[in-house]
């Protein structure tokens, strides 16, 4: 790719220079990554859905999340030697690299703008005594058992069905399923205990798409009304067996002093990525995938558990909260990576409203990364596992802009490791001529068959 930017002033070149012998200017960054290889190891290609949906990863789909076994490796090579490291995503997603942390012992902490997120990586770190949760399941399903039986509903369970979301419930379910769901919310919502509660919680979450008329195999939000769907309390008692099979698993993995004192070691919250719960320097790694420019919505992609949980009435307020949304511009910050600015100036020749968006998600990206510079140790690395796409004809090199720009926030480059993303589920992929996303059934094919993982690591 030719580069059209201006070169760093030399005084700019000198400071950076001062502070590590490993500086790259934008233009060596551009031919570090053209030189690389696929490094084999990381694609991981020998596991099975199985592995990498073990323990509690299979609770909850989420769109673009890691397998367990790439955070893993990455926490053997950097951490392993570390008593009780402290591991940050701020971008948790389904809490992939949190759950991995608390397997493990450690200590984890992050974030995500996502109300479903919070709730999903909390469950999935969260361990339950078997015996317990056996007993909250019986009584559950033994309240619920009317709904399979072939008699009418019984009317002594009002259903839950939030009043303010009402009108787009309708939109998305039939009324016996609605009416259904209810019920089951109604039940989920009596379980005293928080854990349990958030456990049973998860479980309709993870359900909802699945009884909708939502089109399956669809990351784009299309209405299917052909579906052929069953009753809602089959998926749940499916899902819910499973996820009791892999607590199981996962209480007998997590060390007991992690089970006695939770708390101490889970610190993750529902906000945004640029504002992490942890003191500076605390961080001995952080492992993230950040979302991709223009990508997915995942407002309006977790819409269904947000209507039925009341997480947010006006979904178009919410989406502007997320980075890499279509529906956000700065007018009034700048950008300070030279390549990021090169890849806007190409896009404002061809689209000026996508221009807008790519360098609103390039200033917010570069706010992170000043936070990753915050809260890292001297001597700890931040891993940012990101892929790079095409819009309009314009090659969008996000994992180049994150390396420049993790310089820019005064973190040295350590590492690049370029990895094949063997599983089916990838990110959506946009036509390349119009920039609109591809048909459905053909979006999630082979979209980034390559990714990076940008390693920094502050000195
Ligand atoms: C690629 S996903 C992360 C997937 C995760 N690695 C996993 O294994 O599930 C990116 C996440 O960034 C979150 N996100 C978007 N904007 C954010 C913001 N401003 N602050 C925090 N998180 C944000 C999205 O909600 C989404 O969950």
């Amino acid at each position: 790719m030719k580069l059209n930017m201006e070169t760093l002033s030399l005084l700019e070149r000198q400071e950076l220079k001062n502070k590590t012998d490993k500086f790259y200017a934008p233009s060596e960054i551009i031919e570090l990554f053209e030189s690389k290889d696929v490094d084999k190891e990381w694609s991981f290609i020998e596991y099975k859905p199985s592995d990498t949906s073990k323990l509690t990863h299979c609770y909850h789909r989420y769109p673009a999340k890691f397998i367990p076994q790439l955070v893993e490796k990455l926490m053997d090579e950097y951490i392993s030697g570390i008593k009780e490291p402290l591991v940050n995503d701020l971008f948790m997603g389904s809490g992939t690299t949190i759950a991995c942390a608390i397997t493990r012992g450690y200590r984890a902490s992050g974030t995500d703008i996502n109300y479903i997120s919070e709730l999903i990586t909390r469950v999935k770190s969260t361990p339950i005594n078997p015996a317990m949760l056996r007993e909250k399941i019986e009584e559950l399903l033994a309240d619920l058992s009317f709904l399979e039986s072939d008699t009418l509903f019984s009317n002594h369970i009002k259903p839950y069905i939030p009043k303010a979301n009402v009108e787009r419930i309708d939109y998305w379910f039939k009324p016996e399923i609605k009416e259904e769901l209810g019920i089951i919310l109604a039940k989920v919502k009596e379980e005293p205990d928080i854990n349990i509660q958030n456990f049973f919680t998860v479980c309709f979450s993870h359900i909802l798409k699945t009884v909708s008329i939502w089109l399956m195999g669809s990351t784009k939000p299309t209405r299917d009304f052909n579906k052929k769907i069953q009753q809602p309390i089959f998926y749940f008692k499916r899902h819910l067996k499973k996820m009791e099979r892999k607590n199981k698993e996962f209480w007998t993995i997590v060390p007991s002093h992690i089970k006695n004192n939770l708390d101490l070691y889970l610190n993750i919250k529902r906000g945004n990525a640029k504002n992490q719960p942890v003191d500076d320097e605390a961080v001995d790694i952080q492992i993230t995938s950040s979302p991709y420019v223009t990508s997915y919505e995942y407002a309006d992609l977790h819409q269904l558990s947000t209507l039925w949980l009341e997480y947010a009435v006006d979904l178009s307020e919410y989406r502007k909260e997320f980075i890499g949304t279509a529906y956000k511009r700065y007018e009034d910050r700048q950008l300070k990576s030279k390549i990021a600015q090169s890849i806007v100036n190409q896009m404002l020749l061809k689209d000026k409203n996508m221009s807008k968006e790519i360098e609103a998600f390039f200033i917010d990206m570069q706010e992170c990364f000043d936070e990753t510079y915050r809260i890292l140790r001297p001597g700890g690395r931040c891993c940012y596992v990101i892929g790079n796409t095409m819009l309009k004809k314009v090659e969008i090199l996000n994992a180049e802009v994150f390396a420049e720009s993790i310089q820019n926030s005064g973190l040295i480059v350590d590492r690049i490791i370029k990895r094949e993303i063997p599983s089916k589920i990838l990110p959506q992929k946009r036509d390349a001529e119009t920039g609109k996303f591809a048909k459905n059934g053909k979006e999630d094919f082979h979209a980034y068959p390559m990714e990076y993982i940008v390693i920094g690591r502050k000195i």
